[in-house]
């Protein structure tokens, strides 16, 4: 009823709720395989995280309420995987498009929004701090990883290949050891892609 109530108000404000939050991706029916059901996420609250797998962030940001609970597609927030190299991370008025209007769990998650406002608020202000999120997965320099052309051949699920199920995941960790270039060339030798030096070091 809860989540029901949540999704009217995000109608009311012109989101595409039809798209973003109730229909399947349409990504997923092209694939042929059904999106992810949608699944209540645990009651958790900011002090749990430190138990949790992977880094801490500065707002306890959770993929399986935002992903899982209520179905947006990963591409509403990493806007340019399939378009660039780098996937896109969504700023702080991304997140305040809903929460202006939602406001979060009784467990934790109003404090959280209350962090989010405030990033929001004083986003302009030279000396206040900036909401840096701490990267889970990186490489070293020398090593390139063009987004876009893995997701056009993996196709539209490629991102759990890679990350696993982010999609269950109140913090995002790190499944595969990307910094292993064996895990890269493996793939790249499986489906006989370009797997010479200058492939992913220049
Ligand atoms: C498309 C809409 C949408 C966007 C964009 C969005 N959220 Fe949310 N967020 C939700 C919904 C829906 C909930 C669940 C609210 C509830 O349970 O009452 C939620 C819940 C939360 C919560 C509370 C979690 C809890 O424990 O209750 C936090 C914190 C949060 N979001 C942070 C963010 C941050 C940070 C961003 C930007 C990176 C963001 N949200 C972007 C829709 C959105
Ligand atoms: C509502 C916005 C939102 C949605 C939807 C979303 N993400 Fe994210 N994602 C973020 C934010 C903000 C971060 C940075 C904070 C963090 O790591 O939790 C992030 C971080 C990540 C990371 C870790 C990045 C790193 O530092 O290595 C991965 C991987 C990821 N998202 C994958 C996904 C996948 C896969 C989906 C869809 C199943 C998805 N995201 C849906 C906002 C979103
Ligand atoms: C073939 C493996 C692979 C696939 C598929 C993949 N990623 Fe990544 N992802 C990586 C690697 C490697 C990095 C670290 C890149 C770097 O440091 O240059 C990364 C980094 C990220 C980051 C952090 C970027 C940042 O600026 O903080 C996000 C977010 C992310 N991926 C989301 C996604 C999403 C969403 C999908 C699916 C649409 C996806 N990835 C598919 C391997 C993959
Ligand atoms: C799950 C399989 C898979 C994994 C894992 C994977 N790749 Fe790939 N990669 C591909 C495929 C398939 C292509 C071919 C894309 C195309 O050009 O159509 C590709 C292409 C590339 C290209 C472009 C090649 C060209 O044609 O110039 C680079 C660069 C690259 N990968 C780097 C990496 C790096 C770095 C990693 C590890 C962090 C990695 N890949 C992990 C499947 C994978
Ligand atoms: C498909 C992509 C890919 C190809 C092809 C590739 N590498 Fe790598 N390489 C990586 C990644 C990813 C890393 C890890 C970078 C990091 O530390 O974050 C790496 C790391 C390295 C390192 C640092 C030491 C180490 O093992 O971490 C060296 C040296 C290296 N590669 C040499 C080579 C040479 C020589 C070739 C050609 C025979 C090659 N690489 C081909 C992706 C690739």
């Amino acid at each position: 009823m809860r989540k029901l109530a949540v999704l009217g108000t995000l109608a009311t404000m012109g989101f595409a709720v039809g798209v973003v939050v109730t229909s399947r991706p349409s990504n997923a029916q092209e694939s042929g395989r059904p999106a992810p059901d949608s699944i209540a996420a645990p009651m958790l609250s900011a002090s749990d995280t430190a138990s949790l797998k992977g880094p801490r962030q500065p707002i306890f940001f959770r993929h399986d309420i935002h992903a899982g609970q209520f179905k947006i597609d990963c591409q509403y927030c990493h806007y340019s995987v399939s378009t660039a190299t780098e996937p896109g991370i969504p700023t702080v008025q991304t997140c305040m498009g809903c929460h202006l209007v939602v406001a979060g769990s009784d467990s934790g998650g109003r404090a959280e929004i209350r962090k989010l406002r405030t990033f929001y608020n004083e986003r302009d202000s030279t000396d206040a701090p900036r909401l840096e999120w701490v990267r889970v997965h990186t490489l070293a320099r020398h090593a390139h990883f063009p987004h876009m052309l893995h997701v056009a051949a993996i196709g539209p699920t490629a991102c759990g290949t890679c990350h696993g199920d982010v999609a269950r995941m109140p913090q995002v960790w790190k499944v595969n050891d990307v910094n292993n270039m064996g895990f890269c060339i493996n793939c790249h030798v499986e489906r006989n892609v370009p797997r010479d030096c200058s492939t992913c070091h220049y």
